[in-house]
């Protein structure tokens, strides 16, 4: 286990830690070479966030495995040139994890990367073709090896759209759910796509928000606005968690309990919760 030096965070000055982007260059369909990386840096630390975790995908195209070694070697070469170019940003190790693979074997033996270096805990990605009993084996198998699991953006498959009760059955399990800042922004995502993301938000679901950024146009990092946004209709304690405290526990292997994330809301509904729920009435009204 590495232990980053992670500055401490306050209301005023929230360092935002992105537990989930693509901005190691050229290893997957995120950022393609290094410039696109240093402006992505500058355009995050934009955004407040401080810290970013590289979560390249694991598999893409014909290529092996990443390995936990090369996405080190990658990060330490991406850092050195934030570092002089000035951006107050350090990138963090880690890579997304398909539940396609059997990671518990890899994980062991250190092949594959955890979050931050940290042997703790994993980001891993559903397959877009569907959910099977597999797929919670795999999770169970983790998570009773003792890792952390989170889950990446569930809003944007079609399977956990149509299946809320099987987030809330993962989550019972100890799975954490991460959903994408972007899914959140009007205008932003597709109607499913929010209305789901919007859902687990008024459930109470959700653990992490990150941007899951690929590029500096249309998958960009927004978690700062996402954090606006969070603030306005949940209050600074839950915007707080979701985009700092847990990511920062996650890294340093602090439990999390999820209880603990959803306290403080203001009891005045904001006008953007208000759509939130008229927009949620509207689903359930439509069947
Ligand atoms: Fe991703």
């Amino acid at each position: 286990m590495r232990c980053w030096q992670l500055t401490p965070s306050s209301d005023a000055n929230p360092l935002m830690i992105d537990l989930h982007t693509h901005i190691l260059p050229g290893v997957d369909d995120g950022l393609q070479n290094a410039g696109e990386a240093l402006l992505l840096a500058e355009e995050a630390a934009a955004q407040g966030v401080t810290a970013l975790v590289a979560t390249p995908h694991l598999f893409w195209g014909a290529r092996p495995a990443l390995s936990a070694a090369q996405i080190r070697e990658g990060v330490e070469a991406l850092n050195h040139l934030i570092g002089e170019k000035g951006t107050p940003l350090t990138v963090l190790p880690g890579c997304e994890i398909p539940l396609t693979a059997d990671p518990l074997p890899h994980l062991l033996r250190g092949e594959w990367m955890s979050l931050g270096d940290s042997g703790c805990a994993v980001l891993v990605e559903s397959s877009w073709e569907g959910w099977s009993a597999d797929s919670t084996a795999t999770l169970q198998s983790l998570l009773e090896a003792g890792w952390t699991v989170v889950l990446a953006h569930p809003e944007r498959h079609a399977h956990f759209q149509r299946n809320l009760p099987l987030l809330e059955e993962l989550v019972q399990m100890g799975v954490h759910l991460q959903v994408t800042s972007s899914s959140l922004l009007p205008g932003r995502a597709s109607p499913a796509v929010a209305r789901c993301a919007y859902e687990l938000m008024e459930r109470q679901l959700v653990s992490v928000v990150a941007s899951d950024c690929h590029d500096l146009k249309r998958r960009r990092c927004d978690l700062g606005e996402a954090a606006d946004l969070i603030r306005r209709g949940y209050g600074a304690h839950v915007a707080r968690m979701l985009t700092t405290t847990v990511p920062r526990a996650l890294l340093r292997c602090e439990k999390v309990e999820r209880a603990r994330i959803w306290q403080n809301i203001p009891a005045a509904e904001s006008q953007w919760r208000r759509i939130v729920r008229a927009i949620l009435r509207r689903q359930t009204d439509d069947g």
